[in-house]
């Protein structure tokens, strides 16, 4: 069982959103925290596009998400959403898979014009598998450097997501004392 999932929606070979949670998870860690991090590239495509929600490894995915203390998603934004292989992911999950979930969101994109995809697309469906949204995060790319170990160059953005790492961390803490 891990702590905290950090699940990667995109499907590029080097990803921005994929080192942005890359690095959260590594603050995770110090924190104290076992991470699991999942890329979608490493998951088997075929069970994905052909709807395979019994395939065994979706629901090993699902089952170590179900156990986690809180999950962390990204995502690029592609033509205004969240990307397509991400939904195809989720779309085979369990209806409830985030049921008592504090859920930290997290986009990348390349035009602020999208900023609001992460309240128009990605925590509502997070919010149908129950997920208990924190605000979230959107990054431009402007905002990243993803050949970086801290890809987060700009002071103002990195601020701000240590500000709502720290508060998903408050969140898990409370919700686990309170099942003990
Ligand atoms: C197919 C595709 C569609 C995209 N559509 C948008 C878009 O609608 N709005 C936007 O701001 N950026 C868009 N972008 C830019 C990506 O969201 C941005 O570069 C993101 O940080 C890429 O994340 P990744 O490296 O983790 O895949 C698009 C990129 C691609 C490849």
């Amino acid at each position: 069982m891990s702590d905290i999932v950090v699940l990667s929606g995109s499907p590029s070979e080097f990803s921005r959103s994929d080192s942005v949670l890359k690095y959260l998870g590594t603050l995770l860690k110090r924190e104290h925290f076992t991470v699991t991090h999942i890329s979608i590239k490493d998951l088997p495509h075929e069970d994905i596009f052909q709807g395979k929600f019994d395939s065994p490894a979706i629901q090993d995915i699902a089952r170590l998400i179900q156990n986690a203390k809180g999950f962390i998603v990204g995502s690029p934004v592609y033509k205004g959403a969240y990307s397509g292989v991400l939904k195809a992911l989720l779309d085979i999950f369990p209806q409830d898979v985030l049921k008592h979930t504090p859920v930290l969101p997290i986009m990348t994109g390349g035009s602020p014009s999208h900023l609001l995809a992460i309240e128009y697309t990605l925590k509502p469906v997070l919010a149908t598998l129950k997920g208990h949204n924190l605000k979230g995060l959107y990054l431009l790319d402007s905002q990243i450097d993803k050949y970086k170990e801290q890809p987060i160059i700009d002071d103002d953005i990195l601020h701000r997501t240590k500000k709502q790492l720290q508060y998903f961390i408050e969140i898990v803490n409370n919700q686990a004392s309170h099942v003990v």
